[in-house]
């Protein structure tokens, strides 16, 4: 298997978590014989920096040219007062766009160990694995006019949705239902937007092409609320952008950190691979960062990319594993840590490869 793979690290712990989950995806070539061929381009902040653009044509380039893009993170409060599309986030919706993946997979799986880190009550989490489907590129992030007008004191975004965004996206999540627990929750705001009434009433119509699949309909507010009343009812959950974007991060309750998210974005022209969470500027640069949402992120190289099920289950079972021996990043040793063994990001990437090791060449043998 050859694979090409661009790393853009981006700023804070963007660095920091993908130099872990590419050293897994290294281990994984070198067990199996494969060849994983890594390039690194600039993104976000630190190509602000460097390059006077959060999206230089020479990582567009790559980007395209390679069979997937592994991202860590974008930003920094030093562009905090920049205009949106001169951000580092900037770059990271532009490289969206240009990939055309427009179906964000967003697994959110409650570990039994980490139950003791969630908040919410153990019988509450415990076998929660919920797949959100995001719609990546429509919705408020792209639709036009958008404009802040100073001098009228007014601001305004455009939350549009053509019919075919919405079903090629709802036919995604019905798929990916077809294959698990064969149910989705669909959300919206249809009580309020013209959009959310498309929206719904398009997902309605593609369920029809599913009749295996059961379809439900939930309200954002109350589907925020839900989440954390009930998370074990959900299964594949589709939503559109900003809705996917607010409760893919409200998930980091049920998994017990946001450090624990990987996502895969698929249906376009490149995967684009990020973890969910952001660069982290309060923890980063001091071996604080979970690289866990990242290992998960090369999983999902290894299983939608790469076509390797195996390998992406087996790093999957190996972060599994290294929790069940009771290694854990701070973020995810909250509370009492009696017994529990607190490493950097560097240790817990090295212990996961270690596992990952010994189950692949467990399977070999
Ligand atoms: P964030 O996700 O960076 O951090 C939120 C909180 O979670 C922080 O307390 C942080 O320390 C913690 N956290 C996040 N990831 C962690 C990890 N792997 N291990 C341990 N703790 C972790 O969100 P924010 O603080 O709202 O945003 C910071 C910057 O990141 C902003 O510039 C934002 O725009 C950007 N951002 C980028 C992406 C991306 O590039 N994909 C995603 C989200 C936010
Ligand atoms: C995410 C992030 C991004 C988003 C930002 C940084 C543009 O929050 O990937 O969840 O809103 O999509
Ligand atoms: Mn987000």
């Amino acid at each position: 298997m050859n694979l090409k793979i661009l790393v853009t690290a981006g700023d804070g712990i963007g660095p920091e978590v993908t130099n872990q989950a590419v050293a897994v995806l290294k281990e994984v070539a070198a067990m199996g014989g494969h060849s994983f061929t890594f390039d690194a381009k600039r993104i976000g902040g630190v190509a602000i920096v460097q390059d006077g653009t959060p999206l230089p044509a020479d990582t567009l380039n790559a980007a395209l040219a390679s069979d997937a893009v592994l991202l860590g993170a974008v930003g920094g409060n030093e562009f905090n007062s920049l205009p949106p599309g001169k951000r580092p986030e900037a770059g990271l919706l532009q490289i969206r766009a240009a990939l055309g993946g427009f179906a964000n997979l967003r697994p959110a799986f409650a570990f039994k160990e980490l139950a003791v880190n969630s908040p919410l009550r153990p019988e509450v989490i415990e076998g929660a694995d919920i797949l959100f489907v995001r719609e990546l590129l429509g919705g408020l992030y792209f639709g036009q006019p958008r404009e802040w007008n100073r001098a009228a004191g007014e601001a305004w975004n455009t939350m549009r949705y053509t019919r075919d965004e919405v079903a090629r996206v709802a036919r995604i999540a019905f798929q990916l239902a077809s294959r698990r627990r064969n149910k989705v929750c669909s959300v919206d705001k249809a009580n309020v937007l013209e959009v959310s009434q498309l929206w719904r009433a398009t997902v309605t119509e593609i369920a029809m092409e599913f009749p295996t699949v059961a379809l439900e309909h939930q309200y954002v507010d109350a589907m925020a609320m839900h989440l954390m009343n009930r998370p074990r009812d959900f299964d594949v959950v589709v939503t559109e952008n900003l809705f996917g974007d607010i409760l893919s991060d409200e998930s980091g309750v049920i998994t017990g950190s946001l450090g624990m998210l990987p996502s895969a974005t698929i249906g376009g022209k490149v995967n684009l691979y990020e973890p969910v969470h952001g660069s982290a500027p309060d923890i980063a640069g001091k071996g604080l960062a979970n690289p866990l949402g990242a290992i998960l992120t090369a999983a999902l190289i290894l299983r939608h990319s790469a076509g390797l099920e195996a390998e992406a289950a087996a790093v999957e079972s190996a972060v599994r594993k290294t929790l069940e021996q009771g290694f854990r990043t701070p973020d995810l040793a909250r509370g009492d840590t009696t017994g529990l063994k607190v490493l950097s990001t560097t240790e817990m990437g090295a212990k996961v490869r270690e596992t990952v090791k010994s189950q692949l060449s467990a399977v070999r043998s």
